[in-house]
C-alpha cells in the first residue's frame, strides 16, 4: 500500500492514520496501536502534576459514539518523561506526537523544557481539553489570543520540533484561531477534540452515567461537525491539518481528507471496532485510491475546495 505513505512537515508516515491523544492513557495500548500498524501515535496529554483523571466512570458508550470525561489522567511531567524516553528510544520507526496540557503559559514552557531534550517527532500543545474547565476555568485555545501567545512562546524553545495546536471545535471561528496559531508559529493544527461537554442520563438510576457526569462527545455522530473545522481551518490556513472526529470508516476518511485534512486521527472507532480498523481502513481507502487512479494521498488534501 504504497500510495499511503505521506510526509507531515518532513516527517514520513507508511500511512495517514493517527491515534489521537483521548481515552487512552497507557504506553502499553500505545504500542498495541503501533502493532496494528498505525501510522504514528499520540501519547496521552502530560500536565504538570501527575493526575489520576476523573471519578469512573470516564468512558461511556452511546448509539452514536462515546461520551468521556477522562480528565488529563497522566503520570506527570517527571514519570512522564521518563516512561516517554523510554518509549522514544524502543520505537524507532512510528512517528510518536508528544502531547501537553498546562494551564498557563508559564507551565506549558516548563513542559515544554522537558521533552525538547526527548527528540519525539512532533509537540502538540492541548489547547482544548474540555473536561478540566471546572477546576481550571476554559481551554486556553478558546480565545485565539491566549492560543497564539502559547505557540510563540513554544516555538522559542522547542528547537527543531514541530508544534502543532490541538483546538476545540466548541468555539465560534476555528478557523480565526487556527489562523493565530500559524501566525505565532505553529507548524501544524490537530482538528477536532471532543464536541460539547455532552450528558447522558441513566433513565432507572436517574442520574448522569458519567462520574463527572458531563464529558466530550465523539465517535461517528460528530464527523460532520469535523469536516466543517477541517474544511474551514483548510480556507485559513497554509499549514498541514491533522484531522479527527468521528472517523470510523474509510469514506469518512476520504471526506475528511478532501476537507483539507493531511493524516486522520482515529481514536473512538478503536474502541467500537478494536485496533482492526486500522487495517480496515487501510485496505478500503487504498482500494478507493486505486480505482480512482490517484497515486498518492496528497491528490486528494482540499479537493472539496473550489
Ligand atoms: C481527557 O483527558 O479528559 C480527554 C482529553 C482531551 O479532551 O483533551
Amino acid at each position: 500500500m504504497d500510495n499511503l505513505n505521506v510526509k507531515y512537515c518532513n516527517v514520513n508516515f507508511n500511512n495517514p492514520f493517527i491515534l489521537p491523544s483521548g481515552i487512552i492513557t497507557e504506553i502499553p495500548e500505545h504500542r498495541r496501536a503501533i502493532e496494528a500498524g498505525v501510522g504514528g501515535v499520540t501519547l496521552k496529554s502530560l500536565t504538570f502534576e501527575k493526575r489520576e483523571g476523573n471519578p469512573l466512570p470516564r468512558v461511556w458508550k452511546y448509539d452514536c459514539g462515546m461520551i468521556n470525561s477522562v480528565g488529563l489522567r497522566n503520570a506527570g511531567i517527571e514519570d512522564g518523561s521518563r516512561e516517554i524516553g523510554e518509549f522514544l528510544k524502543s520505537n524507532k520507526n512510528t512517528p510518536v506526537i508528544v502531547s501537553l496540557f498546562a494551564t498557563k503559559v508559564k507551565e506549558f514552557l516548563y513542559l515544554v523544557e522537558k521533552i525538547v531534550p526527548l527528540s519525539p517527532q512532533f509537540i502538540e500543545l492541548n489547547l482544548s481539553c474540555p473536561n478540566v474547565d471546572d477546576e481550571f476555568g476554559k481551554p486556553l485555545g478558546m480565545e485565539k489570543g491566549a492560543a497564539g501567545k502559547i505557540v510563540k512562546q513554544v516555538k522559542k524553545i522547542s528547537e527543531k520540533i514541530p508544534v502543532l495546536a490541538k483546538l476545540s471545535p466548541n468555539v465560534n471561528d476555528i478557523a480565526d484561531i487556527a489562523k493565530n496559531c500559524e501566525d505565532s508559529g505553529a507548524d501544524g493544527i490537530v482538528a477536532i477534540n471532543t464536541v460539547g461537554p455532552g450528558m447522558i442520563i441513566d433513565i432507572e438510576k436517574r442520574k448522569p452515567v458519567l462520574g463527572a457526569k458531563k464529558g466530550g462527545v465523539s465517535g461517528p455522530g460528530i464527523l460532520p461537525v469535523t469536516v466543517r473545522c477541517i474544511y474551514e481551518i483548510y480556507e485559513a490556513v497554509k499549514i498541514p491539518i491533522i484531522g479527527m472526529g468521528g472517523i470510523s470508516k474509510w469514506q469518512d476518511v476520504v471526506e475528511v481528507v478532501m476537507a483539507g485534512a493531511t493524516l486522520v486521527g482515529v481514536g473512538t472507532a478503536t474502541y467500537l471496532k478494536g485496533m482492526k480498523v486500522y487495517d480496515e481502513l487501510k485496505n478500503g481507502l487504498s482500494s478507493f485510491m486505486a480505482k480512482k487512479n490517484i497515486k498518492g494521498l496528497a491528490e486528494l488534501v482540499g479537493a472539496a475546495h473550489f
